[in-house]
């Protein structure tokens, strides 16, 4: 007995897509969450760039208005600085030249000028250019942002003021986990949800049915015939539902024909040892008597011993050759040979080899042939055996006194109908559908008494076939049967 397997669920494919689904979502949110922050960070940039774009302008205002001198920049620069402590103030000379600096957060110049081309194109740019980058001046290199402005008259500066911010001015800068932890857990619940519902429907759309047809298959190894596998869908697993429920039934049906010919082999083993049986009693009790009372026998008696047993000679010789031709056709080694000949004459043949039991049999023959000349295209040979058979049981099955009518008739100029009729003792309505099988015989009680196998009328349809005719029946029981079949008419192909 097969085991049904049961797949774990790591192995299952619902749970192999949902982990592929939940890595692409993750994977997703990630990329998504970096690209976020890039633009983040422009639009940050812009942002802070136009909100303190007039701060420089402001101060350098203040500066003209309270008249400082150069002296006191430096304290008023540290004030600022420590007001705004994210901002970093530099008073530069019109030739670049750094003449103040002022910073909330410990730093030193790094340079001592900065380009006045830089500030001239900050002062005169338009709002869309920002940001305009510029080399930081300190060791703080946390700025990004910066404002300038002129000191002075704006087309001849005395000086400049820059101001330069630090980034996240006063705020501590955030960890990356506090700006984007948020985003990334939602990014990996919401995945988590989606990959959860796909694999859901995933496997109640595709591996659950998939998953019937595994069972199907293996319940079918198991021994359980009678599974029946449906899948009305007719998308792919619909059709591979189809076709493996199709090949099981198939798979049954030929497993029903072995068992079939299993038994019709059994069937015939036994029939024949049977049939061998009755011949080999006969001859045995009859080669007894001979060899022990022979010299006391009269002739006439010693004849009439050696006949019988010639008569089972020939009847075994007769059931061997059934026998073998049933075999062959079984297998279906049996091969024909066809040829044109006339069907007339070969009739006329078998009449004449009965001619004598004919005779003896008080029967009359009646021929009704097509007055053309009718040359058929088949074997010889079996069309032969056929007839005789068909012969033989007329006359068998034919009381003293009856007729047997043998008719050909031309059909359509394309086929000939053989037709044999007889005024015997007919077959019963129950036993028609079955005289074709080998070895049957039907029970009337007259038909015990005469000599056969049941072989005969198999072997001819099997024949028959072999030459893509039919062998069929009509009678009545007590009034007589009619055997015909048809043959195809040898056309003669005329060579120009
Ligand atoms: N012309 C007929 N009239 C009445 N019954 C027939 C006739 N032909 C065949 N049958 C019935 O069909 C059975 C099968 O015929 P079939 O020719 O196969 O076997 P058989 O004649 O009994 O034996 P075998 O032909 O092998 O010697 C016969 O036993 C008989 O019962
Ligand atoms: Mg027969």
């Amino acid at each position: 007995m097969v085991e049904i397997r049961q797949i774990p669920l790591y192995q299952t494919l619902t749970f192999k897509v949902s982990i592929a689904l939940i890595l692409c979502f993750i994977i997703n949110g990630v990329l998504l969450v970096l690209w976020d922050q890039a633009d983040l960070l422009t639009d940050m940039e812009t942002d802070i760039q136009t909100t303190y774009r007039h701060t420089a302008t402001e101060i350098s205002e203040e500066l003209e208005n309270m008249k400082t001198d150069t002296q006191n920049m430096s304290v008023f620069f540290d004030s600022l600085a420590t007001y705004y402590p994210g901002m970093e103030l530099f008073l530069v000379s019109a030739d670049g030249k750094i003449m103040e600096h002022g910073s909330y957060v410990p730093s030193t110049l790094i340079k001592t000028t900065v380009s006045i081309d830089i500030l001239e194109s900050f002062i005169k740019a338009d709002i869309n250019d920002y940001p305009i980058e510029i080399p930081i001046p300190t060791s703080s290199d946390l700025d990004f942002v910066f404002s300038a402005a002129p000191l002075g008259p704006a087309d001849d500066p005395d000086a400049y003021v820059l101001v330069t911010l630090l980034e996240g001015g006063e705020d501590e800068p955030l960890s990356w986990w506090e700006e984007y932890g948020a985003l990334l857990t939602r990014t990996v619940l919401l995945s988590l949800l989606i990959a959860g519902l796909t694999g859901i429907l995933f496997w109640y759309f595709l591996t659950r049915r998939i998953d019937r047809v595994a069972h199907a298959v293996q319940s079918y190894r198991a021994g359980n015939n009678g599974f029946a596998l449906e899948d009305k869908a007719r998308d792919e697993i619909g059709h591979v539902a189809m076709h493996v429920g199709d090949m099981m039934q198939r798979i049954d049906v030929m497993f029903e024909e072995l068992g079939r010919k299993e038994k019709l082999r059994t069937e015939l083993l036994a029939s024949v040892s049977h049939e061998l049986q009755t011949p080999l009693t006969v001859m045995q009790g009859n080669i007894e008597t001979l060899v022990e009372h022979r010299n006391k026998m009269s002739e006439e008696d010693r004849n009439q011993k050696l006949g019988v047993v010639y008569s089972q000679v020939q009847h075994m010789s007769a059931l061997i050759d059934d026998m073998f031709d049933v075999a062959v056709l079984e297998t279906g080694q049996m091969k024909i040979n066809p040829e044109p000949f006339p069907i007339v004459e070969l009739i006329e043949d078998v009449l004449q080899s009965y001619a004598l039991i004919i005779d003896q049999s008080h029967l009359t023959i009646e021929r009704n042939f097509a007055e053309s000349i009718q040359t058929v295209q088949a074997d010889p040979l079996r069309i032969r055996q056929v007839i005789r058979n068909l012969l033989s049981n007329a006359i068998k099955f034919s009381q003293p006194g009856g007729k047997i009518k043998i008719s050909t008739e031309v059909k359509q100029n394309e086929v000939l109908n053989f037709r044999i009729e007889d005024t015997g003792i007919g077959i019963a309505e129950e036993d028609l559908k079955n005289i074709f099988q080998s070895f049957y015989r039907s029970n009337q009680q007259m038909n015990r008494t005469v000599q056969g196998t049941g072989l005969g009328l198999h072997i001819c349809q099997q024949l028959l076939k072999l030459h893509e005719s039919n062998l069929e029946v009509k009678s009545r029981l007590n009034v007589g049967s009619t055997f015909s079949f048809d043959l195809n008419l040898y056309k003669e192909v005329v060579s120009i």
